[in-house]
């Protein structure tokens, strides 16, 4: 078991730079498969969930290597169409792969993705867009068998918003024939990236960042270069931590146009911040104001992945707060770790009651999954004394150096311990 064995109660102090976005990066790796060539994915994130992504194409043939933060991906003798299990099943967004596949070869097969802790995660929105461009998807020894004679531009219209879905259609829809649309489409920023992504490796996407996305088809994509964008949780996650530890902290590379939503509750909660040259100043030493209600939503609603690392700050507010959790079903899991350092919370279904403490204890913990475990880091390092969490793997999956970065803050914080092989210490998912 890897763990965090963190020195609580120290205002952090100190400058960070973001890491390159998770949630980009993905569907980029993906959408690399559509090209019989390479991509270069500049500023690529060392994360789990890229390495995960990375043993998924490597086992389909795709040829990967680094050069320093530099992910080149040569697609070009890729021809095995059957998404390996063992890595696939422990990450819900390879799915999307099945989209990139089935445009280049029509064909593609995968072992259905199950819920995981923070909810049950259903595709049904993306195998419902993926028929209606003329897949036939059949269900055999438990996996998900697609094919079509052609892949055709089409209209659908998404019966919720979903990053993923809206992904995977921009995906599939690229070298298929004719032009396809999508309506009622996911706006986070990464929808936005990967469409400028797609058209950079020579697709034709416009409407990205609103609720229609159209795409026309091309015959061929080219080698491409992108630079990874900032990862806008991380730097929530981050600006949460300054809030926690009433301490402040600069920011090199904010994706400020991206952050609006989590930043207009962080000032609610009294935290200050300014933009200075590009860089972001954030100023948590205020930052003990409760929150009366905040609601999870869709882009560019209060993102669901900064709710739990919001929760451990509202742990330590002067006054009551109230979280609803809108996008997932079980998103509320870090909330028995809290209370065990201290935390005065009562969860009613989608609705987290917090009525804040006057200090958190350290104590031993254990993450769950990736945004909780974040977020008792965050609870550490505002506790008296020292707090160890465990499964750190957890958020290794989104975090690249969490150490270094707190560190680099002033935190005082030590890993210790190391990921057996084949450790379950990730989101591995319930079939
Ligand atoms: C993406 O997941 C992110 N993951 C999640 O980040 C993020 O929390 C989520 O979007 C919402 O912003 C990646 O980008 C890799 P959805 P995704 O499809 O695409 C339901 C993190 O911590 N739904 O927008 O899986 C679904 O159950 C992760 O970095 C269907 O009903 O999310 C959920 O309730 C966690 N049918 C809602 O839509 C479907 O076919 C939103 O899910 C698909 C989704």
């Amino acid at each position: 078991m890897k763990n965090i064995r963190i020195r609580g109660g120290r205002p952090l102090d100190g400058t960070v730079h973001i890491q390159g976005s998770k949630n980009a990066a993905l569907p980029m790796m993906a959408a690399a498969v559509l090209h019989r060539g390479t991509t270069v994915l500049r500023g690529c994130p060392k994360i789990t969930d890229v390495f995960f992504m990375e043993k998924i194409l490597e086992k389909m043939g795709a040829k990967t290597s680094w050069k320093g933060s530099s992910l080149y991906l040569d697609c070009s003798s890729l021809e095995n169409t059957d998404i390996p299990d063992q890595y696939a099943c422990r990450m819900r967004c390879s799915v999307i792969l099945l989209g990139a596949l089935l445009g280049r070869f029509g064909r593609g097969a995968i072992a259905p993705p199950g819920g995981c802790v923070i909810g049950d995660r259903p595709v049904d929105l993306h195998l419902d867009l993926l028929k209606t461009m003329g897949t036939h998807i059949e269900k055999e020894q438990g996996s998900l068998k697609a094919y079509t004679p052609s892949l055709r531009g089409s209209v659908f219209r998404f019966g919720k918003q979903s990053v993923g879905a809206t992904e995977h259609g921009m995906i599939a829809a690229v070298l298929a024939e004719g032009t396809t649309c999508l309506e009622n489409c996911a706006r986070e920023p990464e929808i936005s990236w990967l469409a400028e992504f797609l058209n950079n490796m020579g697709a034709s996407v416009t409407g990205a960042g609103t609720k229609r996305i159209q795409i026309r088809g091309v015959k061929a994509l080219h080698d491409s270069v992108f630079e990874v964008p900032p990862d806008r949780i991380v730097a929530g996650t981050y600006i949460c931590a300054a809030a926690a530890t009433r301490g402040k902290i600069r920011i090199e590379n904010p994706p400020l146009t991206e952050l609006s939503a989590f930043l207009g509750v962080y000032s609610k909660m009294g935290g200050q911040y300014d933009s200075v040259g590009g860089k972001l100043i954030a100023d948590g030493s205020r930052a003990w104001g409760p929150v009366t209600r905040l609601e999870t939503d869709v882009y560019p609603g209060f993102p669901t992945d900064l709710q739990s690392p919001v929760m451990a700050v509202l742990s330590l507010a002067r006054g009551k707060s109230h979280i609803r959790e809108n996008i997932f079903e079980d998103r509320f899991r870090v909330a028995e770790d809290l209370v065990r350092m201290g935390a005065h919370i009562r969860i009613n279904g989608r609705d987290a009651y917090i009525d804040g403490a006057q200090r958190l204890r350290g104590c031993r913990v254990r993450a769950q999954e990736l945004r909780g475990g974040a977020a008792l880091i965050l609870a550490g390092l505002a506790a008296e004394g020292e707090t160890t969490v465990e499964g750190l793997g957890f958020v290794e999956r989104g975090y690249e150096h969490i150490q270094e970065d707190i560190c680099s803050l002033g935190g005082e914080v030590v890993v210790e311990g190391s990921l057996p092989v084949n450790s379950n210490e990730e989101d591995t998912v319930k079939r």
